[in-house]
């Protein structure tokens, strides 16, 4: 059983993902840091995320690459672990520029699909449901209000000492969506057949119930058993 996860920038995918994963004994594929890693890729050969014939030329040199080390994803970009670089709002906001590229894609998707070929995954994104796993057993929407989604960033921010300003980082939040949604190359849309979390008003494990719980009806109906 494979699981999608798509929804905008700070809904809490990848904390949902990570702890069903725990729950299920699935593996967790994080594919914003695949195209981080391909934004890391670009700004240190200095190419611009606009220079669309730079980066058609260079994406052929980017090996991005995946591996579990202790349960937890690493991402290898040309033999280095570049996982570290890849959870700043920089490395975010570029991830978001260059994934509009074909070329970008194509590549990607293609690492995901062989991943999801292998094991049971659950997997976040923008196009998982639309693209990558059409074929998912369960896919889920997550999504929540652009207010509540930069006050859940600003607290997390804060409670690491750092500075910074909740109405800026609403405004890049809904720049963020605004770029994700509206690009020509598989935008961030729901896809028919997902099932819409909003998690607005629901903490952390109000969300993991009502996913786990969306699982077990579906492989309930899938395969007659009951997983609890
Ligand atoms: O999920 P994230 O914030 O780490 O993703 C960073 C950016 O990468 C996101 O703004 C758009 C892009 N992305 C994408 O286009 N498709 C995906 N499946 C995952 C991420």
């Amino acid at each position: 059983m494979n699981i999608a996860m798509d929804g905008p920038a700070g809904a809490g995918k990848s904390t949902i993902a990570k702890r069903i994963a725990k729950e299920l004994g699935i593996i967790y594929v994080d594919t914003g840091a695949m195209y981080r890693a391909m934004g890391v890729f670009f700004h240190r050969r200095g190419i611009e995320p606009q220079d669309k014939e730079g980066i058609g030329a260079a994406v052929r040199e980017a090996d991005v690459t995946i591996r579990y080390e202790e349960g937890q994803q690493q991402v290898y970009l040309n033999g280095e672990n570049v996982t570290g670089y890849l959870r700043t709002e920089e490395a975010g906001r570029m991830a978001s520029a260059i994934s509009v590229y074909p070329a970008v894609r194509r590549k990607l998707v293609e690492l995901q699909q062989q991943m999801a070929a292998r094991q049971d995954v659950i997997m976040d994104g923008r196009d998982i449901g639309t693209v990558v796993l059409p074929q998912a057993e369960l896919k889920i929407y997550l999504t929540a209000d652009s207010g509540v989604r930069a006050r859940r960033r600003y607290d997390e921010l804060t409670a690491k000492g750092e500075i910074c300003d909740l109405e800026e980082i609403q405004r890049e939040i809904e720049a963020r969506d605004y770029q994700d949604m509206h690009r020509e190359e598989s935008p961030l849309k729901q896809a028919k057949d997902a099932v819409v979390v909003d998690t607005s008003d629901m903490d952390i494990e109000q969300v993991v119930q009502a996913v786990s719980r969306l699982y077990q009806d579906r492989r309930k109906e899938k395969t007659g058993i009951q997983t609890e």
